[in-house]
């Protein structure tokens, strides 16, 4: 098993107890998200946690598809679609990466609080598009702790050591931006909810 699949493991009940940390900020990236998608979209959402975005947005949708490189994740996220009784919403276990087929192409293709988690940030984004249809949307939230790393620069290491965090990025908004063009996409909206440190919000259309 990959490291992060094992740590994302380790993590998954606490993640689900764990309260939304802004409110505010997860109403707006919600209604930002619901202000692009239709009803016959296929959508897939790649490191869905415990899936609790993805069965809020499947109502609006034909179909959502939710992946996670964690299978404690996904069994979370499964228990919680039976007990919803959700009928458009399916979870697989998969890590994002060059190669995978998540069964594309999709409208939309969504990968919120999980880009500066990858360590292969251009193998993911190429993968996602690879998922999207031409002219299909990629929608992605991530924080962007390289614009303001403060203590993370000392603690994070340490954590990482003793096995209690993650692998991070510490990105800059410009170079997620740039990243997200590279791999193919033209950047129509963004935004930073919350500001500080940024958890940039990017929607954007494949060429
Ligand atoms: C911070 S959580 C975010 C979960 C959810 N998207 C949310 O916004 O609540 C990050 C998730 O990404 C998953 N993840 C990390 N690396 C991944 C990878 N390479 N491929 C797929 N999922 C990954 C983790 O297992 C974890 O569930």
């Amino acid at each position: 098993m990959k490291p992060s699949a094992k740590f994302w493991d380790g993590a998954a009940q606490k993640y689900a107890r764990q309260p939304v940390r802004d409110e505010g900020a997860y109403a707006q990236t919600l209604d930002r998200i619901r202000s692009y998608l239709k009803s016959d979209d296929k959508v897939l959402e790649v490191g869905c946690g415990t899936g609790s975005t993805a069965l809020t947005l499947a109502p609006q949708v034909e179909h959502l598809h939710a992946t996670d490189l964690s299978q404690r994740m996904i069994d979370i996220a499964q228990g919680k679609a039976r007990a919803q009784e959700a009928g458009n919403v399916t979870f697989s276990t998969m890590a994002v990466g060059p190669g995978v087929d998540a069964g594309g192409p999709f409208d939309v293709v969504m990968g919120l609080n999980l880009l500066h988690l990858v360590e292969d940030l251009q193998g993911a984004l190429a993968a996602m598009a690879a998922q999207t249809a031409e002219g299909g949307l990629l929608i992605t939230k991530t924080v962007c702790l390289g614009e303001k790393p403060g203590i993370w620069r000392l603690v994070l290491p340490v954590m990482q050591f003793i096995g209690k965090a993650p692998f991070v990025h510490f990105l800059k908004i410009a170079d997620l931006d740039r990243a997200i063009e590279q791999a193919g996409f033209e950047i129509i909206e963004t935004g930073n909810y919350p500001a500080s440190p940024p958890s940039h919000f990017v929607v954007a259309r494949k060429r």
